[in-house]
């Protein structure tokens, strides 16, 4: 069976390849409903985490919970453990029990249980601006739960795919640039997509990726808090008990809703007497900052299109995605910018699984692969320069840098100088942006640290010593596979010593 899966920050989201179709898994509640999505929760019952489906009935039953925690795997560091309740679990520990009970569910509570085979052959969704470590743990925890992975994609990739697919006779070889808008539950990402012959290349990307639904959420909530003159309670049960009405309320808004009414009972013994009254123009107004942070994004986009006539000529349209664009005023306010050439998605939440399961599905020979990726950050590592009086940035890849092809060999960068002290320290990060100089500037997300001995075998107890250029010559050499995972491996070429790390 293949399969596209988009581990969302507040939905998963599963499509199947079914005879030439795409069809959105539907699963069903405890209750019975149907839900053509699978929570992104987690909970701690006595002491065992659940998930899913599971999780958001427990939860309703008073059982401590995580929310948005893919949110988190862009900040946490992969040794630092998450909470929840009683619970310590570290990120790959909990990203590979929540696709275990993913994988189950599919057999035991879905709507394609009857045609499950045991091998699931998937492509699964990374946001576009995720670090290396976040794309391995994704990768690494869909291996661990029995999935078999095809391909690791960006997110506004496989909603281009799915662009592509759905929308053919938009795309000439006139027209052949989309612009991806993904608002989704945690994250805003945007990307210009090539597409041509089949081929989809990401060619630009941009976003924020802290911003997404679940800020509309917590103004929505904030604004009925201030109104009813309370502020945001204490009691966690009763925070995620008022956000998940603030959400419900949101979501049930359509393009003629007057007014959104709360009740805020989430607040117990101090919810108001009345329901809360908020006008949709005043709600509208408080977010559209959010939507106004997501144009701002897109800049880098539009000002590329702008400088290259050619590009600008043939862009067949923004398609917006993402559960998020659901809310009236996004695809209104995007439109007072850009007008008729923003097409949004029928089916919003699922366009980025449909890619996923569209690319899945493809037959291809494997040495052309659907899609080429790029770089979307700067890798690169600090090295000690002028005899360790200054670190310098050394970009090793360059945002921009094709990725390897699904089948391809991987891409090799090599370093070669003779070594400054006794101990190498290399502390590898990735950056959206470098400056003049090649600096990481703005959003830079440390991922790895490695220490290294160059002179005997204690590399913490020894004491750094510099070596007056007498140092042996060293090779670093750095591989990207098609997933994005980096490895490097350090070799100290006189004492025909290496050392294998995977970043
Ligand atoms: N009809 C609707 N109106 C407004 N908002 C909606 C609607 N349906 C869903 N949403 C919002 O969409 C968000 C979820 O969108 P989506 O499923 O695309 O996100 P995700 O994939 O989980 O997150 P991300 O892409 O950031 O990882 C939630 O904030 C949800 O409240
Ligand atoms: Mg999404």
């Amino acid at each position: 069976m293949r399969l596209g899966i988009d581990l969302g920050t507040t939905r998963t989201i599963v499509a199947v390849h079914d005879r030439g179709n795409f069809p959105i898994v539907s699963f069903s509640r405890p209750d019975g409903d149907l839900v053509e999505h699978y929570p992104t929760i987690t909970a701690d019952v006595g002491g065992k985490l659940v998930h899913g489906l599971e999780a958001e009935a427990a939860e309703r039953d008073g059982a401590p919970s995580l929310h948005s925690w893919k949110r988190l795997l862009h900040h946490t560091r992969q040794d630092e453990p998450l909470v929840i309740g009683s619970v310590e679990v570290k990120p790959i520990e909990l990203v590979t029990s929540f696709l275990e009970a993913l994988r189950r569910d599919l057999f035991e509570r879905s709507n394609v249980a009857g045609i499950m085979t045991e091998s699931l052959e998937c492509v699964v969704s990374v946001p576009a601006n995720s670090h290396s470590t976040q794309r391995f743990v994704t990768l690494d925890a869909f291996k661990r739960a029995g999935f078999s992975v095809r391909a690791v994609i960006n997110e506004p990739s496989a909603a281009g795919i799915e662009y592509a697919h759905r929308h053919k006779s938009t795309l000439s070889s006139r027209r052949e640039h989309v612009i991806v808008y993904d608002l989704g539950g945690g994250t805003f990402d945007a990307a210009l997509v090539h597409i041509a012959n089949g081929h989809h290349d990401i060619e630009l990307t941009s976003g924020v990726a802290l911003l997404g639904g679940d800020d509309f959420d917590a103004q929505l909530c904030a604004m009925a808090l201030e109104m009813a003159g309370r502020t945001f309670p204490t009691s966690s049960q009763a925070r995620a008990d008022l956000l998940r009405e603030c959400r419900a309320a949101k979501e049930s808004i359509h393009p003629n809703t007057k007014r959104i009414v709360l009740d805020l009972s989430a607040l117990g013994d101090d919810a108001p007497e009345q329901p809360i009254v908020v006008p949709i123009a005043d709600f509208y107004e408080r977010v559209r900052p959010l939507v106004l942070e997501t144009l701002e994004a897109l800049e880098p986009i539009v000002t590329a299109l702008r400088d290259e006539e050619q590009i600008g000529g043939d862009l067949a349209g923004i398609y917006m995605v993402g559960g998020a664009t659901g809310l009236p005023v996004v695809p209104r306010v995007v439109r007072e910018r850009f007008g008729r050439r923003v097409h949004r998605s029928p089916n919003p939440a699922a366009a980025t699984a449909m890619g996923c399961a569209i690319l899945a599905a493809d037959e291809r020979d494997r040495g052309t692969s659907l899609v080429s990726e790029r770089f979307t950050r700067h890798f690169g590592v600090f090295r000690e320069a002028d005899s360790g009086d200054r670190s310098v940035f050394d970009a090793v890849f360059p945002k921009g840098t094709p990725m390897p092809e699904s089948s391809g060999e991987p891409i090799v960068a090599l370093r070669q100088y003779r070594a400054a002290h006794n101990i190498g320290h290399y502390r590898f990060v990735e950056s959206a942006y470098v400056d003049e100089a090649g600096d990481p500037i703005g959003d830079m997300t440390p991922h790895a640290e490695i220490v290294v001995p160059f002179e005997g075998d204690a590399p913490q107890e020894s004491p750094v010593g510099r070596l007056h250029g007498e140092g042996p010559r060293i090779e670093e050499r750095y591989e990207v596979d098609a997933a994005g995972v980096i490895a490097v491996t350090i070799t100290n070429l006189d004492a025909r010593r290496a050392a294998k790390f995977v970043l």
